[in-house]
């Protein structure tokens, strides 16, 4: 298939741009540069500078590249900066998918398989989450992305555009060899802030709150490889274009694990005593968050490779070893 990659400079888009081209499609890559990194694109897959939301250049891109699919990665994803800045991420995000369903349609393309997230869910009322589980977020990134899901529900039914949204959980680590991982700035991520701060030594790794409803007091989350992740999409696109109906799948490994037991987790990967802080409560978190990922393991037959957070771990160790200040190095 020929598959438009939309934020494919990103931490996850650049993944699955390797995934797809090694499992034989033809990769465009359109991203503006404003938070991904033009090293990490795969030099086989086409470049393509710009902005989302300059819907005739994507319509262009879509038409003359003879675009099957897209898959949609070019959201700004960070839960305090949205807190902070919400109009930025209104804007950014829910605009940029107007404009995409937009070019879409003008360009009759039919397929979307897009990045969506644990945070539509706000805080839960029950675990694990179901997908059917209530939309109810609590911080204004969780928010467009739920907007987001629901511009592409209309589009299907007045435009017949399929798309299957991916509820992400916690992403983390990096391809398995160590080349391609996360740099973000600022970094907000819990794993590559403990990371850097055992490859640094500086000691300034705060864990925000420990007063939480859960067991140790501080934030649950399900941690997801990002490789595994990426397997999901090339499943999702499949299981799109086969059966042609819209779907929504949580990818998360079903574990929860506390900040302090991803924090031990880290001492065991890099055999190092990593200093902390409790710091206060950072806004917008919620207690915990844990997939019930049933739906993708039976319907994508999707079956993560990496259950354990230590598992999970090992490539992000591997790319903060090998790459201190990121792209860089
Ligand atoms: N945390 C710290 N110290 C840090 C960084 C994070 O204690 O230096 C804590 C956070 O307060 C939170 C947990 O680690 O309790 C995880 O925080 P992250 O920033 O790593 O991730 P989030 O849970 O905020 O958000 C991530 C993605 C979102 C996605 C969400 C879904 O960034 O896009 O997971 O679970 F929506």
């Amino acid at each position: 298939m020929r598959i438009l990659v939309v934020g494919g400079a990103g931490y996850i888009g650049s993944i699955a741009v390797k995934k797809l081209l090694a499992a034989g499609n033809q990769v465009i890559v359109l991203d503006a540069l404003y938070t991904g990194h033009r090293k990490s694109v795969d030099p086989k897959a086409k470049f393509y500078q710009g902005d989302l939301q300059n819907q005739f250049l994507v319509s262009q891109i879509l038409r003359n590249e003879k675009i099957d699919a897209v898959m949609h990665f070019a959201a700004y994803s960070l839960v305090p900066e949205s807190v902070a800045k919400p109009l930025k991420y209104y804007d950014n995000n829910v605009s940029g998918m107007i404009a995409l369903l937009t070019a879409m349609k003008d360009a009759d393309v039919k397929y979307l398989v897009f990045s969506s997230s644990a945070a539509t869910y706000g805080i839960p009322q029950k675990l694990p989450i179901t997908e059917d589980s209530l939309l109810n977020p609590i911080n204004p990134y969780g928010d467009t992305k739920a907007m987001m899901e629901k511009i592409m529900h209309w589009a299907d039914k007045a435009d017949g555009i399929k798309s299957i949204a991916l509820r992400y959980f916690n992403v983390a680590g990096a391809l398995s060899d160590g080349s391609i991982g996360e740099d973000h700035s600022p970094e907000t991520h819990l794993i590559p802030n403990i990371l850097r701060s055992a490859v640094s030594g500086d000691g300034q790794f705060t864990i925000f709150g420990n007063d939480y409803d859960t067991p140790d007091g501080t934030n649950v989350r399900d941690y997801v490889q990002v490789e595994d992740l990426i397997d999901a999409h090339l499943l999702a696109l499949n299981h799109l274009v086969k059966t042609n109906q819209s779907d929504v799948f949580n990818l998360g490994t079903a574990h929860g694990y506390s900040n302090l037991e991803i924090l031990q987790a880290a001492c065991s990967v890099t055999g190092k005593e990593i200093p902390y802080t409790i710091g206060p409560r950072r806004a917008g978190d919620p207690d915990s968050l844990v997939a019930d990922s049933t739906k993708a393991r039976t319907i994508l037959n999707w079956q993560p490779r990496h259950e354990s957070a230590t598992e999970i771990m090992t490539s992000a160790w591997k790319w903060h070893q090998t790459h201190p200040q990121g792209y860089n190095d």
